[in-house]
């Protein structure tokens, strides 16, 4: 990427594409996807349109929570390809224009890390287990776990050490998460020099940037008190994460992206960080994204709305206060590799709510009436001024798998919640690349970490290229609109509008939603882009929406 002499500030309006390598596509045929496979299909992504993309990790892993367990924070797991391939995508894609955002997991490393594997060595109180959260345990024999939080996965977060040679006591460590993710001690300057020093290591490779993994977890309320309710990470957070919780959204974490920033600040191009933060309200997700902070934050807030116009007006405003106050630009996403595709929430009874999984007990969605609504959404979404980003598929409709055997489940909260949780496989299939191709062309050999539904056939990419009325063909539509027009950059301005309608201007642009069932009258203007086919440009349908040249 050629260095610029001025700031872009191109984080503030970008549009960034995640990518979960196990499932884009799969260059050797061993049914995982890898970076080779990402590699050849860059001309796919400019052609989409966006202006980043994001990795889920690939770095190296023992993948039991599919590579959010990492090992090695300076090696690229070998089922994803090598240090050299990842270092050839990166200049790949910046020759192509793209940036490349990587995914950093600070809060817990794999139980496989040489550190933890030290830890385990070696005896209460050394230098060795500080880097992690060791303590005795409770009750007479330390048979007691040390507190009763809750792993978000399911079941108790602290796990018994194994048995070692030469001692008598077993403490426990902690794990928000699978007991195979032991939670670092960010107490601990070894820790923050260690991840100072990885980030300085992808940062010299040429990486544009960071998600950040479980932003607000990385330090523990002092003396690690009680706390009654399990801390989820989707759908119900409400509840369950509240700003008092000991475990999440610690006033102390804020230095340590502090001293982030300031290392991305040494480096040319303009490298950024966002915040996956589960964080209520507005307000407090907007401390992540202070000016010497973390650049955007994920807007689950967003992601979370039910489908109804108050509810995303609502949404809508107070994330652009709370993220304006700070100077950051607001972000929008409708899904991710940790909840249920939207499009397939939006053909629920209760349109966008995201249970945790959908099996073949549950209900099951209207797929039709699901891709309808999620076809006018992104309308509004890449319509709002801010930073977008999208998840893999979701540009040709793809639905989540809901009918997925458990047999093939891999996802560790479907084990810890012992099925209670469906879990997050359904939104993880191997991409849809060609109809008539094995593994609709995700590779060759026709091998797949995860089954792909019958229905992805006539979501293949090669299929909805050949047709003018797709998904695929109306992102790629809105895409080239709303950088043409400077959307991203611009300002959102509401026109009042009767129920269950979304009618506002940006810039050029006027968008116009209708959420409820019937048809409802259209202000005047041109119709640039619309949701379905309209037969007249006076009336819009109910679950779609138009973008209309601006005549204000
Ligand atoms: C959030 C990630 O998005 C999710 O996939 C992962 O399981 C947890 N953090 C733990 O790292």
């Amino acid at each position: 990427m050629p260095v610029s002499t001025k700031p872009s500030f191109w984080w503030r309006h970008a549009v960034i594409y995640q990518i979960y390598p196990r499932s884009f596509a799969d260059a050797n045929g061993d049914g995982i996807g890898d970076l080779p496979g990402i590699a050849t299909h860059l001309p796919y992504l400019v052609k989409l349109g966006v202006d980043a993309i994001w990795l889920s990790p690939c770095f190296r892993s023992p993948q039991i929570d599919a590579g959010y367990d990492v090992s090695d924070y300076r090696d690229i797991d070998p089922i994803f390809g090598t240090r050299a391939d990842f270092e050839h995508l990166i200049s790949e894609a910046h020759g192509a224009g793209l940036r490349v955002i990587a995914d950093l997991v600070p809060n817990h490393t794999s139980d496989q890390h040489p550190w933890f594997q030290q830890a385990l060595l070696s005896p209460p109180g050394s230098p060795e287990r500080a880097r992690y959260i060791f303590r005795d345990g409770k009750g007479k024999h330390g048979e007691l776990p040390p507190n009763n939080w809750k792993s978000v996965f399911g079941g108790i977060a602290w796990t018994k050490e194994p048995e070692r040679a030469g001692s008598a006591s077993r403490q426990w460590y902690l794990h928000l998460f699978d007991s195979r993710q032991p939670d670092l001690n960010w107490d601990n300057p070894e820790v923050r020099a260690e991840f100072e020093d990885i980030l300085r290591f992808w940062l010299d490779r040429g990486v544009d940037g960071f998600r950040i993994d479980v932003a607000h977890g990385l330090i523990k309320g002092k003396g690690l008190p009680d706390f009654q309710v399990r801390a989820t990470m989707v759908g119900d957070h409400d509840d369950k994460t509240p700003s008092d919780a000991p475990m999440w959204d610690r006033e102390g974490i804020h230095d340590i992206y502090r001293s982030w920033r300031s290392i991305l600040n040494t480096y040319p191009d303009e490298r950024m960080l966002v915040a996956e933060a589960w964080v209520k309200p507005q307000e407090r997700l907007a401390r992540y994204v202070r000016s010497d902070e973390m650049h955007q934050a994920f807007n689950f807030d967003y992601l979370l709305t039910l489908w109804n116009a108050q509810a995303y007006r609502d949404v809508i405003d107070t994330s652009i206060q709370a993220m304006n106050a700070v100077g950051a630009p607001a972000t929008w996403v409708m899904s991710n590799h940790d909840t249920v595709r939207h499009v397939t929430c939006l053909g629920l009874s209760i349109p966008g709510t995201r249970p945790p999984g959908i099996g073949e007990n549950d209900e099951q969605p209207d797929e039709e009436l699901g891709l309808r609504r999620a076809r006018a959404a992104i309308f509004m979404t890449l319509g709002l001024p801010g930073s977008v980003t999208l998840y893999q598929g979701e540009e040709l409709g793809l639905p989540e798998h809901t009918t997925m055997e458990a047999r093939f489940r891999q996802d560790p909260a479907f084990f810890r919640t012992e099925g209670k949780e469906i879990g997050r496989d359904g939104c993880r299939i191997p991409f849809p690349w060609k109809a008539d191709a094995p593994a609709l062309g995700f590779n060759t050999t026709g091998k797949t970490w995860l089954p792909q539904p019958k229905s992805y056939k006539r979501y293949a990419v090669d299929q909805e290229e050949k047709n003018s009325d797709s998904t695929l063909a109306l992102y790629r539509q809105l895409l080239k609109i709303r950088k043409e027009r400077g959307l991203g950059d611009g300002a959102l301005q509401w026109h009042e509008s009767v129920e269950n309608v979304l009618d506002f201007e940006n810039g050029s642009v006027r968008v116009v939603i209708n959420f409820g069932t019937e048809e409802v009258p259209l202000p005047q203007g041109t119709i640039m882009a619309s949701s379905l086919d309209l037969d007249q440009t006076k009336i819009l349908p109910g679950n779609s929406a138009v973008w209309l040249e601006n005549v204000d």
